[in-house]
């Protein structure tokens, strides 16, 4: 997989196909290796690039203390840019929907198209921060075994399907408990999107499974009714990562919505 290396970091992604491209952005606490299912599907219609954030993946160094979403959109700008592109379709699962909104507050010029998979605009409540605060100096001082172990228990034992809770598993070894702690401090401090929402006018696709217990459907449809071109694919049997619980439904989507861009 190639690597960007720029004075500051360097950014581990994966590139495949030609045409426009699909740009998306990972799952909190996963990596780009989250999107594997949909490369030869996605590749077909679009060129896809998925880059690593801070700390996950093969991307160093880790963000400082806090990985906001600022920062994974502002690197996600970056990479296009150096990659000479103009203007990408910007997908993005829960934490990555959460660097999409924020690449569309921070770049919009540059956006074609988005995806919003298995995520939302509002904000942490107080509680939800506290909670990822706790989490992130629990895994400073217990690492990605405990991180797992918590996991577990939020997406119901990471997943039903086995091949899919196996990858899950190894993403989350893979990754740096201070890349960990780092992200769930950044989207502690993420601003709520909800306002913005009306003023995303370029075609949206919204994407949730239909047993997502963190982003239920009916939130993603509320999200997806204050956007003003946006549709709704709800995916049967996926949770809350629905692209690896059922790849095909996900990637139908998804070239559906890429060909109706014309
Ligand atoms: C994710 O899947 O990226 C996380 O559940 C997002 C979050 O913790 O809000």
């Amino acid at each position: 997989m190639p690597t960007l290396t720029t004075k500051t970091q360097s950014i581990h992604y994966i590139d495949h196909g030609e045409r426009d491209t699909l740009l998306l952005l990972h799952a909190f606490p996963l990596s780009s290796a989250m999107w594997k299912p949909q490369i030869p599907a996605l590749s077909a219609v679009s060129r896809v690039i998925a880059p690593d954030a801070r700390g996950f993946g093969g991307s160093r160094p880790v963000a400082d203390a806090v990985l906001t979403m600022d920062t994974i959109a502002d690197d996600a700008r970056t990479l296009i840019d150096a990659l000479g592109i103009s203007r990408v379709v910007i997908g993005g699962l829960s934490m990555g929907g959460y660097g999409a909104l924020a690449f569309w507050r921070r770049h919009r010029a540059k956006v074609r198209a988005m995806i919003l998979a298995d995520t939302r605009a509002t904000p942490d409540s107080d509680e939800g921060r506290t909670g990822r605060h706790t989490f992130a100096t629990k895994t400073l001082e217990l690492g990605a075994e405990w991180v797992v172990e918590q996991m577990a228990s939020k997406l119901q034992r990471l997943s039903p399907i086995p091949e899919v809770d196996q990858m899950l598993r190894s993403m989350i070894l893979a990754t740096q408990p201070e890349g960990v702690a780092a992200a769930q401090r950044g989207m502690a401090v993420r601003p709520d999107s909800t306002a913005m929402l009306a003023e995303i006018d370029c075609p949206v696709l919204v994407i949730v499974g239909a047993e997502d217990s963190l982003v239920p459907p009916v939130r993603a449809r509320k999200m997806a009714d204050a956007i003003p071109n946006a549709r709704v694919v709800e995916i049967a049997g996926a949770g809350h990562i629905s692209n690896l619980e059922q790849p095909e439904a996900f990637n139908e989507a998804v070239v559906d919505f890429i060909r109706s861009l014309g």
